[in-house]
């Protein structure tokens, strides 16, 4: 092998060995720069004859055109390989599971309430709201329900500080207050015809909402839910209590088997009352009596504070707990769960 062909060689090999492109261009720099291998070359002719000249300068161009050929094909290869190493790094494994943005759902005790308010709706009953901070007046008086009644502690109700003494605001202890507001307004609208003793629409009204008591434990939140039920006219009785709120039961837990038990109590607002039971012929509670609501028929003295004659005017009102409704629908033993917001519960709702 002469001198260049082993220059180019040497060359080659030097490319071979770049693994960078910074490291080639100075490998370049070596052969073809301004002080390298090559000038060299040229340099060396000097001395030489103009025959010799001529073809020593072919030769010459030769080796530094190979050298060049050999300098692009390995530019070209680590650019290519650089090329390939970015594909790699920024590959999409399209076998992975996206990345989706949760759904969201509607917590079990609204589902509940939905379904309240649809059975209830497809009775005849509509849905009325009311504010959560009441007076002491529709909470208690209006509810016939005297100034010693226990009910009326610090220990059993949120009492709002700084409010008038004799008047005191609280958070309200069940939903009942919305039958004296419901009322009232009933009845302002048709004041005309009752003062003229003519007949006005019943008033069939359900009242869901937020309700608040001093009490925490697995069955008892401060903060629960209620759904007052108020049917007044003039020929409401307690067979129309029983056949609609046996329906509705019956409905919920859609099951035509389940029992249902009015065990005499006593509520102020309602003479007589009876607290609801139910029993489940089947499943886990097959057989025990569960509580489920208050009713009674509206006491005369509420009818009164509603601005109706007790006399011409009578029905009945309950009040259910659909925390605890939704608790027996899907099995549920701690009411907390409803509260704590954990999304691993909430979700098998959906
Ligand atoms: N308000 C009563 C309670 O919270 C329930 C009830 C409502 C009873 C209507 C009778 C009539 O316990």
């Amino acid at each position: 092998m002469n001198d260049l062909d082993s220059l180019v060689e040497t060359a080659r090999q030097a490319f071979a060995q770049s693994t960078a492109p910074a490291e080639l261009e100075n490998a370049k720099a070596r052969f073809l720069g301004k002080s390298g291998r090559m000038t060299e070359l040229m340099k060396g002719m000097a001395q030489l004859s103009p025959e010799e000249k001529k073809s020593r300068g072919a030769a010459i161009n030769l080796a530094k055109q190979a050298i060049e050929a050999a300098l692009t094909a390995r530019r070209q290869a680590l650019s290519e390989a650089e090329l390939e190493r970015q594909l790699q790094a920024e590959a999409l494994d399209v076998s992975l599971p996206g990345r989706q943005r949760g759904q969201g759902g509607l917590h079990p005790v609204s589902l509940t309430l939905e379904r309240i308010e649809g059975l209830f709706g497809s009775m005849g009953f509509e849905v009325a709201d009311g504010p959560e901070i009441e007076t002491d007046w529709f909470n208690f008086t209006a509810l016939n329900t005297p100034q010693d009644h226990p009910a009326r502690s610090m220990h059993d109700t949120f009492y709002i500080e700084g409010g008038d003494e004799q008047a005191p605001h609280l958070l309200r202890t069940h939903t009942s207050p919305m039958q004296i507001r419901h009322a009232i307004a009933h009845v302002k609208r048709h004041r005309a015809a009752l003062d003229a003793g003519q007949a006005i629409p019943e008033i069939r009204v359900i009242a869901p909402g937020r309700t608040y008591r001093v009490d925490s434990d697995a069955t008892h939140s401060p903060m629960f839910h209620q759904c007052e039920g108020l049917w007044i006219g003039e020929n409401v009785s307690f067979k129309d209590l029983k056949y609609v709120f046996t329906a509705f039961c019956r409905r919920f837990f859609e099951t035509d088997e389940l029992v249902l038990r009015f065990r005499p109590s006593f509520f102020p607002f309602t003479e007589p009352s009876a607290e609801i039971d139910i029993q489940f012929q089947q499943g886990p509670l097959a057989g025990r009596w569960l509580e489920v609501a208050g009713s009674g028929q509206v006491h005369p003295n509420v009818v009164r504070n509603m601005g109706l004659d007790p006399e011409r005017f009578i029905g009945f009102a309950f009040g259910m707990g659909f925390d605890r409704l939704t608790m027996l629908r899907y099995g549920v033993s701690d009411l907390r769960l409803f509260f704590d917001g954990d999304i691993r519960f909430l979700s098998q709702f959906q």
